[in-house]
């Protein structure tokens, strides 16, 4: 097993950042909820643990405490467990202790400098004076007996401490952000040092620890996939068949919805490149008469959504009868943004929500759900790929609704509405890849809309379809802005569509961020 730092989630919106930077440092993390046992993660032998922010107050009725366990805890060869605190971590930490935490007179948010008073374990390396980023409405005012302070800010006397007699630690500030200036370094220090992890974590080992513990899990039984062409899934899918070969059976569903030659293209690389038990099931005709005359988006998300969860019941018992016995498992490429959708002050183990990549496969369905990225986030997915041969073509891919160009043909959906936008767009993405743009934009596509406007052609009038050509950028899609894509590119594309696709008369650019837009139309 490889060296682990455990991070409890105390249901701060940065927690999975976290994680992210200590396996920046080369070492293995996973979150759990805040109310997991302190034995069930003694169990996993980790060589440290990281208690995350959260939005409570130590005094709020319900607010998750700390457990005086987890600062008695030791590892396995016998050592006392390496503990770090971040902002609510350190205060239930301190609460626990019998510090005083207590309400700051106004909510402290944004940068800091802080005057770092030791250097020399957790902010060994370090400058006094580099920007740390606050945000908490408590702090802390009294250390706990044995507790002494390692670093201040102007406006915090105590900003990070340690105790004397133990490896623990605890920060006001979140060291996991971009805007704390040496936040990595600080994760690194405590991961390395203090911890004393190698730091030998790679994309590599993860494979292999994963494909080791999907054969121990699955044994002799079955596991199925659903599909679906983009990154996620497609890792997923060959991580599980490196894993157990024949025993995953993959369901890629046709919902008529798909891109342009995507049909073809999963097929071929999944059943002919990577020679996988793959089932491919074309439903075009049931969704669309589904979705005849439906224009509200929401309406058609559910439509879709039920349809999808039918058809790929259906693929599972054609797979049983062949099989002899149903699958038992179902595998899911779900990555952790996906995972924690939102978190209240109710307590993180209520607000964990699992997202269904899928469409939203049912728990009816009785099978044990595999989620071998569920800590990862999309461009560690994409490394796995890369190592595991996955096409660059599937890797690179802009992400693509669920839904597909159902929420992107406004107004009802048609088979030649949907014949219109498919060719608008693949000229588009052609042209992206074309002028070397496609990857300087988080996602770009073509919209149909339901107007028709009066245009030329030759010596005719026209009256046609407009198109809308949407481009933006982005970190994580939860916010966007417009692509400033060159206006001779957006020309040229332009042009193209408006002059191959007959049914199409104007292109416009959508000009609009998220927020206030959102990124797709509907
Ligand atoms: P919005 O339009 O909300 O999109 O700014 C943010 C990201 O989510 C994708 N998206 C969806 N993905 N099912 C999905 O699987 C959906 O219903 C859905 N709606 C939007 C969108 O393409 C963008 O990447």
């Amino acid at each position: 097993m490889h060296e682990r730092i455990i991070i409890l989630d105390f249901g701060s919106q940065y927690t999975q950042l976290i994680a992210r930077r200590v396996r920046e440092a080369g070492v293995y993390s996973e979150i759990h909820p805040c109310t997991i046992s302190v034995e069930e993660v003694a169990a996993m032998q980790p060589k440290g643990i990281i208690l995350s922010g959260g939005p409570c107050s130590v005094y709020d009725e319900g607010a998750p405490q700390l457990d005086a366990a987890w600062l008695r805890l030791r590892r396995a060869d016998g050592s006392p467990m390496p503990v770090l605190g971040i902002c609510y971590g350190l205060q239930a930490m301190a609460h626990t202790l019998g510090g005083s935490v207590e309400r700051a007179p106004r909510r402290e948010f944004g940068r800091a400098a802080l005057r770092v008073d030791d250097a020399s374990d957790l902010f060994a390396g370090l400058p006094s004076g580099g920007t740390v980023w606050m945000s908490h409405g408590d702090h802390l005012t009294r250390l706990p007996e044995g507790y002494e302070v390692i670093a201040h800010t102007d406006n915090a006397p105590i900003a990070a401490v340690r105790a004397r007699n133990a490896p623990h630690y605890g920060v006001q500030f979140h060291p996991e952000v971009v805007h704390t200036e040496y936040g990595r370094q600080i994760l690194e220090n405590f991961a390395l040092r203090i911890c004393g992890c190698s730091g030998d974590w790679t994309p590599a080992s993860f494979v292999e620890e994963k494909i080791r513990e999907i054969r121990a899990q699955v044994g002799d039984r079955h596991v199925i996939l659903g599909l679906s062409g983009g990154v996620d899934s497609s890792v997923a899918a060959v991580l599980l068949h490196e894993a157990i070969g024949d025993q995953l059976t993959c369901i890629f569903v046709n919902n008529g919805l798909l891109r342009k030659g995507e049909w073809e293209q999963v097929q071929t690389t999944f059943r002919d490149h990577f020679h996988m038990r793959l089932q491919a099931v074309d439903a075009t005709d049931r969704f669309l008469a589904r979705l005849e005359g439906v224009v509200d988006p929401e309406r058609k998300r559910v439509i879709i959504g039920h349809t999808f969860v039918e058809v790929f019941e259906e693929a599972t018992e054609a797979i049983t009868r062949e099989l002899g016995h149903r699958p038992e498992f179902l595998a899911q490429g779900t990555l952790y943004p996906d995972v924690i959708e939102s978190v209240s002050f109710k307590g993180p183990s209520a607000t964990i929500k699992t997202h269904h990549n899928v469409g939203g496969l049912p728990e009816e369905m009785g099978l044990e759900v595999i989620e071998p990225f569920r800590e990862l986030f999309k461009d560690e997915v994409r490394a796995i790929g890369r190592l595991l041969n996955v096409p660059e073509a599937i890797i690179g891919r802009h992400p693509f609704p669920g839904p597909g160009l159902a929420i992107r043909v406004i107004g009802p959906v048609t088979a030649r509405a949907l014949a219109l936008l498919r060719e608008a767009d693949a000229i588009f993405i052609e042209e992206l890849k074309a002028w070397d743009l496609y990857d300087e934009v988080w996602q770009a596509f073509a919209v149909l809309l339901p107007v028709q406007t009066v245009g030329v052609m030759g010596d005719e009038r026209t009256y046609e379809n407009v198109c809308a050509l949407r481009a933006v950028t982005s970190v994580d899609g939860m916010t966007a802005d417009w692509a400033h894509l060159p206006y001779d590119f957006l020309s040229h594309v332009s042009n193209r569509i408006v002059n191959e696709i007959r049914g199409i008369n104007r292109t416009v650019y959508d000009i609009s961020s998220k927020p206030p837009a959102t990124i797709e139309w509907e």
